[in-house]
């Protein structure tokens, strides 16, 4: 719901974890900049991810390719000629929308049967690439988009979402680039390079983490759509013919992963595309019920050879596979699993806040609680000395300075305790230790969890090893 997403928006600006681009300069649209608590978050969760793939899996090993790429590549992966949104503009508010969010944002304000025969036309419309027909049918439904009176739209146009710049710097010799708009072409023209020098036997993955860009036509839904954005990918390289099973395999570890961050099964569903791309033979979305409603958080497709075949066809260069198993060369098929970070973010961010009604006795009372899973908290232990005096603060000083090497601390000897539990819930910190008085008798300090607010004691010794044992990827 529409007031869930704004009070987590106001909160991820409010304590430091993502901000307008360039706001002092009122924003730059659907451009986002991590602050200093998104940026630990989003380190953590790629961090969990890199691990999931190369440090868990024997034959998957990672990469780290570079954005700009030959053009070439583009023509052969298809991007130049496919990577494409219809759109149109309203003439009279120079407003530019992408047809499809136009016609289903339309769909929202009909009755059932109207808004899935409108939706099946558009299907169909999209499908044949008849931006005439699509046209006419924003038309037939007077379609308004908050205007008054009749739209003076322009035709639909075919918009590419690639972002290019000059590589080279004087004019004549310059050549158009592209900015990626995934991760996975770099992964593709390395193929050869990794499994040659790193002696790869099939079936292997290769996994990379990095930036994409794409001039999305309408971006909205805070960090769900972006211009700017990070892919967590990943390629695996088969046997022709054994897709199917890989297929369902990646299915199945990839829902596993999401699972294991606690977020419940009931939170997530598979939505199998119908309508594939044209280089897929099985493709189907992770989607998660954000604020906004079920969406695509991760893509799993069955990409065939088409990549490597076609890297193969405009390079000149052969990409196959000498399988010793059957003395045989192949060009391999292709399962990819494509996460996006930004949205992994928002969907962590989206499962752990929480705002709690804490009255009790009369006494009115709540907390803003963000229930990150211990291991991706941007900080893990805040170190609370219960006065400025007595030596106590030295007792938190020498706490942390043991745990620093380990893991994140936070030091904090201002304002009441409760203040400072609250302002460590709202930042998401699992655990907070208080050194009191007592601490300096028998060397035992107040531990304070997070979700149940529950403490108890322990002695000063243990503090260490007890947040390492929970913050364990
Ligand atoms: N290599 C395949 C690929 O790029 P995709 O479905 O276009 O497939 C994969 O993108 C994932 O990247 C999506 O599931 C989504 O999480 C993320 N993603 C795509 N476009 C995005 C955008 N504009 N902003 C944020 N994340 C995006």
């Amino acid at each position: 719901n529409e007031n869930k997403l704004q009070a987590i928006i106001g909160h991820c600006k409010e304590y430091g974890y993502i901000f307008q681009s360039s706001e002092i300069y009122d924003g730059l649209s659907a451009v986002y900049d991590y602050g200093q608590y998104g940026a630990e978050l989003k380190r953590n969760i790629r961090e969990y991810w890199w691990r999931s793939m190369t440090l868990m899996h024997d034959n998957i090993v990672g990469i780290d390719a570079a954005i700009f790429m030959h053009p070439t590549v583009w023509k052969a992966s298809g991007h130049v000629d496919n990577f494409s949104d219809p759109m149109i503009d309203n003439k009279d508010s120079k407003k530019r929308y992408r047809v499809d969010h136009l016609i289903e944002g339309h769909a929202e304000t009909l009755e059932k049967a109207a808004a899935e025969a409108m939706l099946a036309q558009m299907d169909q419309l999209l499908a044949a690439n008849d931006l005439a027909g699509l046209k006419q049918l924003i038309y037939d439904n007077k379609i308004k988009c908050g205007v008054s009176g009749t739209v003076n739209w322009t035709d639909v146009r075919q918009f590419n979402l690639m972002f290019s710049t000059q590589l080279g710097s004087v004019a004549e010799d310059a050549s158009e680039i592209y900015l990626r708009p995934e991760t996975a072409q770099g992964i593709f023209v390395n193929f050869l390079n990794v499994q040659k020098t790193g002696r790869m036997k099939i079936p292997f993955g290769i996994a990379q983490t990095g930036k994409a860009f794409r001039n999305e036509i309408v971006a909205r839904g805070f960090i769900f759509r972006m211009r700017e954005f990070e892919q967590m990918e990943m390629q695996f390289f088969i046997k022709p013919g054994t897709q199917k099973e890989w297929y369902e395999y990646w299915k199945e570890a990839r829902m596993k992963w999401h699972l294991a961050l606690g977020i419940p099964q009931d939170h997530y569903r598979f939505h199998d595309h119908v309508k594939l791309a044209h280089y897929a033979d099985a493709a189907c979305d992770i989607e998660y019920d954000f604020p906004m409603g079920f969406k695509e958080v991760e893509g799993i497709h069955s990409r065939t050879d088409f990549d490597l075949t076609q890297h193969q066809q405009y390079s000149g260069k052969k990409l196959t596979y000498f399988d010793t198993d059957i003395n045989q060369h192949y060009v391999p098929y292709v399962i990819e699993t494509s996460i996006g970070l930004d949205r992994a973010v928002m969907m962590v961010l989206s499962e752990a806040y929480e705002e709690q009604d804490l009255s009790a006795d009369g006494k009115e009372d709540s907390r803003v609680v963000l229930k990150l899973p211990a291991m991706l908290a941007p900080i893990k232990l805040a170190v609370l000395p219960l006065t400025k005096k007595d030596g106590l603060p030295d007792i938190a000083r020498d706490l942390i300075n043991e745990c620093r090497p380990y893991f994140k601390c936070y030091y904090e000897e201002k304002d009441s305790i409760g203040k400072r539990y609250r302002r460590q819930d709202a930042i998401g910190t699992p655990f907070c230790i208080t050194i009191d008085h007592q601490t300096k008798e028998d060397q035992t300090v107040t531990i304070r969890y997070r979700d149940s607010m529950t403490q108890e004691r322990i002695p000063l010794a243990s503090v260490r090893d007890l947040v390492m044992d929970k913050i364990k990827m």
